[in-house]
């Protein structure tokens, strides 16, 4: 009778260990039901604050998808909760948060809150619409596409090995952002390559929906990164002014020009320093290209940068000592190991020969050091500027 007790209870730890992994969704996913739940009332269902309830209130909920842009993790978390919301400092112009505003510290946790902040991020950056129910999504996704696609949807289902070609990974906005929901649910219809399969006969326009709208929740930006031990890549600002300037400038590397750092390229290296903190991003050390604009920037937002020569942009080098930068550079990236994360900030030249992918103002790439001057990229992430 024991034994049988025993068994019995191994059986259930499985299945509720079992409906764990179901229940490891995203943070945005997550956020998403309790924001449609209790806030979507004033916010609205597109978060710019037209809610039904505000309205017959005649209150002023504000256009979050504008407002929490300029807001970091830690501020939106007392605004919410309501806990030391008067401290927060107000970088949008507006007043004080009032009262309107409900304060949910008894209702929500902090982990739920930090589900809702990645719910309202995903609303304020992502462009595409969620247009079917995420929910349905996501019981069909783990059903029929985590196989492949992994239960977390970064692509590394246990089917993968033996297909041998990988699916991207549908966590990173940088990847599934320019691809619009009709070309998702084509692909979804329609199957892809050789190994994705076409679902037509299985799956109808409204689940196919849902499931676009789940992998649109995937979202995940910064979770890794807290662990440390990853290198941060960030491409250096170019100066717009006309290319003779910008290469005299480039020489100038007492920094003493008149033509340095904008007031809204500060702005905006303050705002990326303060993303990486807010979210708790361990940095361990900056290493940045000696040109004045990338040495100011890296300062800016990191409050350090150490100028390493093989950062210096290599386009227009000898072929050379274009291969000498990027094999130090290389070798910089592959030996790094540390409690925090390595931030390197270069140019446009050197990045492309990290990846073959190119990276836009606004994203930033992340890899992950294997030893000597190997390494892998772990995916190209979007900022909030
Ligand atoms: C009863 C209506 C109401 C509900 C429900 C509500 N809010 Fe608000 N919220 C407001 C109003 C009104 C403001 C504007 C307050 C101000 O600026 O004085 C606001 C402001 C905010 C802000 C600050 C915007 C900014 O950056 O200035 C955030 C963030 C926010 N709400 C998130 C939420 C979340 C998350 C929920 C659900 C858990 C929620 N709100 C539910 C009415 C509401
Ligand atoms: C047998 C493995 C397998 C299954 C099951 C599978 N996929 Fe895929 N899927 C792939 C592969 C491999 C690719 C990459 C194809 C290519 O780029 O040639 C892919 C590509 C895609 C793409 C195009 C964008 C991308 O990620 O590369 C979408 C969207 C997609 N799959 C969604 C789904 C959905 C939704 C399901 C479940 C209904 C599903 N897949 C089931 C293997 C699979």
């Amino acid at each position: 009778m024991k034994i049988l007790t025993q068994s019995l209870a191994s059986i259930l730890l499985l299945i509720t260990l079992a409906s764990n992994v179901f229940a490891a969704a995203s943070p945005a996913f997550e956020g998403r039901k309790l924001y449609v739940s209790h806030c979507l009332i004033c916010h609205g269902i597109d978060g710019k604050g037209n809610g039904p309830l505000a309205r017959k209130m005649g209150i002023n909920a504000e256009d979050l998808t504008a407002t929490i842009r300029s807001r970091s993790d830690i501020a939106l978390m007392k605004i919410i909760s309501g806990e030391g919301r008067e401290n927060v400092a107000d970088e949008s112009g507006h007043g004080q948060i009032s009262n309107d505003m409900p304060k949910w510290k008894d209702v929500f946790s902090n982990d739920q809150i930090s589900t809702l902040i990645a719910y309202l991020r995903f609303l304020s950056t992502s462009k595409h619409t969620l247009t079917g129910d995420p929910e349905l999504g996501m019981e069909l996704y783990q059903k029929y596409c985590s196989i492949c696609h992994g239960r977390d949807g970064d692509g590394k289902g246990v089917l993968i090995n033996l297909i041998g070609l990988k699916p991207i990974d549908h966590t990173n906005p940088a990847r599934t952002d320019k691809i619009s929901n009709e070309d998702l649910a084509r692909s979804i219809l329609e199957g892809k390559g050789r190994f994705m399969p076409a679902w037509r006969d299985i799956l109808n326009q409204g689940e196919v929906n849902g499931i676009v709208s789940y992998i649109r929740l995937l979202y995940q930006v910064w979770g890794k990164l807290e662990e440390g031990g990853f290198v941060i890549v960030l491409r250096s600002p170019t100066m717009d002014t006309n290319e003779d300037s910008t290469r005299s400038l480039l020489k100038d590397t007492s920094c003493g020009s008149a033509e340095n750092i904008s007031k809204m390229g500060k702005t905006q290296a303050v705002s990326i320093g303060k993303q990486f903190k807010s979210r708790g991003v361990p940095i361990d050390k900056v290493l940045t290209s000696p040109h004045c604009l990338a040495k100011e920037t890296a300062d800016s937002a990191f409050g350090q940068a150490e100028t390493a020569e093989y950062l210096a942009s290599t386009n227009n080098l000898p072929e050379d000592q274009k291969e000498s930068y990027e094999t130090q550079l290389e070798r910089q990236i592959g030996s790094f190991s540390g409690k925090g994360n390595l931030v390197i900030l270069t140019h446009e030249s050197n990045i492309n020969a990290l990846t073959f992918q190119t990276l836009k103002k606004g994203y930033f790439l992340v890899l992950m050091p294997i030893g000597e001057n190997e390494y892998e990229e772990v995916g190209i992430y979007k900022l909030n500027i």
